[in-house]
């Protein structure tokens, strides 16, 4: 991989051992075994190095907090490009307690791009922002010109980050980019989101709290896709620039969950109506033409994507058992459901 004719040898990944960050170490690690990746990460509740089992050779792990200056600037010796995915990212959670949110989302990205701007020789910042920065839009797709108008703390503490890592591109010439990609899915995410939440209790025949009235609509984007999108960005990306992540598979959420009970073969007697949450999104759409002016689209039909994730969490229950029996995790159900 190069950025500017030049090899690139050591990424630092932050945030690598969550959902997506650990799906991208996987991605760079068999397809550019010559890369040196270092992954950074607090280890939160979403954080697990079991995600990343197997990756040796050529990968190391530190555990930091983004928002500590002195262990940022120390991971960063000799590091060629930076991703950043590290982040509070459970917009529920942000509801309860959006201190964290504010802390990792705002002051975290500033504390990296000080530490990338002080050490002066990374090549690319890549900064994993979300289309909730645009906020809902009832009808039509949002393009990176279109105004930020977060509802959420989790998507307003987001735009933070994101506004911030371009004013260092355009006050200190950094090499930022930007990318926002539209909801995620695949293997290894944390069962708090719609579709690993609503898997992990399908498989035990326990009720599935559909918000409001189940029309609320996400456009979905499988990690593979993400992935291979970021890298791109890394190689082909114009510093400065924003760039869409979407898929034009949009679902309302009822129809996803119908989806996932339908490849499980359980009832719809599951699905149980539950009060919508508080300045619930109704719908996230994106134009993505900047992506695939830069030769990318998305490979995956959610059709397949979605039964292959199902299959995955039913073959490893091991992984995602010990999550959902944690205290930290049943007392935030309770706090969010009940
Ligand atoms: P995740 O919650 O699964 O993982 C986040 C990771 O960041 C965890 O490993 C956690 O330990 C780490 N982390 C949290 N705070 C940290 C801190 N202060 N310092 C260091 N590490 C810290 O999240 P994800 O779903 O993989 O999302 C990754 C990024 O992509 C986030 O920035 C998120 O906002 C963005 N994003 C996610 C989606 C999605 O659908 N999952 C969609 C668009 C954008
Ligand atoms: P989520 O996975 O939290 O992602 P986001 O809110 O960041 O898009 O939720 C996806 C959609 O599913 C959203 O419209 C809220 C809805 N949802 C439920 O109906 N019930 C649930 O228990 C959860 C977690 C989400």
């Amino acid at each position: 991989m190069q950025v500017n004719g030049q090899e690139v040898r050591k990424i630092m990944v932050t945030g690598g051992a969550g959902f997506i960050g650990s799906n991208f170490i996987r991605h760079v690690h068999e397809r550019f075994p010559e890369i040196e990746l270092l992954n950074y990460d607090k280890l939160t509740y979403a954080g697990n190095l079991e995600n990343l089992e197997g990756v040796t050779g050529g990968y190391s792990f530190v555990q930091g907090d983004i928002q500590d200056a002195a262990r940022v600037e120390d991971a960063l010796a000799g590091v060629d490009v930076v991703v950043n995915f590290a982040a509070e990212t459970h917009v529920d959670r942000s509801i309860h307690d959006p201190g964290d949110f504010i802390l990792t989302d705002v002051y975290g990205v500033f504390v990296l791009l000080e530490a990338v701007k002080r050490n002066g020789r990374v090549k690319r910042f890549v900064h994993i922002s979300t289309d909730e920065v645009y906020g809902s839009i009832a009808r039509g797709r949002f393009s990176e010109e279109s105004p930020l108008n977060p509802s959420s703390p989790y998507s307003a503490s987001k735009a933070g980050g994101d506004r911030l890592a371009y004013s260092y591109f355009k006050t200190f010439a950094l090499p930022v980019l930007i990318a926002r990609p539209a909801n995620n899915y695949g293997p290894y995410q944390f069962p708090e989101k719609l579709i690993p939440f609503f898997v992990t209790r399908a498989l035990r025949d326990q009720p599935l709290p559909l918000y409001g009235d189940g029309s609320h609509c996400r456009d979905w984007l499988h990690v593979d896709d993400t992935v291979r999108g970021l890298l791109l960005l890394i190689e082909r990306g114009e510093p400065g620039q924003a760039y869409n992540l979407g898929a034009d598979q949009e679902r309302s959420n009822r129809e996803v969950t119908r989806e996932i009970l339908a490849i499980l073969g359980k009832p719809e007697s599951l699905v149980q109506a539950v009060a919508d949450r508080k300045g619930h999104d109704f719908r996230y759409a994106l134009d993505w033409a900047k992506m695939r002016a830069l030769g990318w689209q998305p490979q995956v039909a959610f059709a397949d994507g979605l039964r292959r994730t199902v299959e995955w969490y039913r073959e490893h229950e091991g992984w995602w058992k010990k999550l959902v029996e944690k205290k930290a995790y049943v007392s935030h159900l309770r706090k969010n459901y009940e």
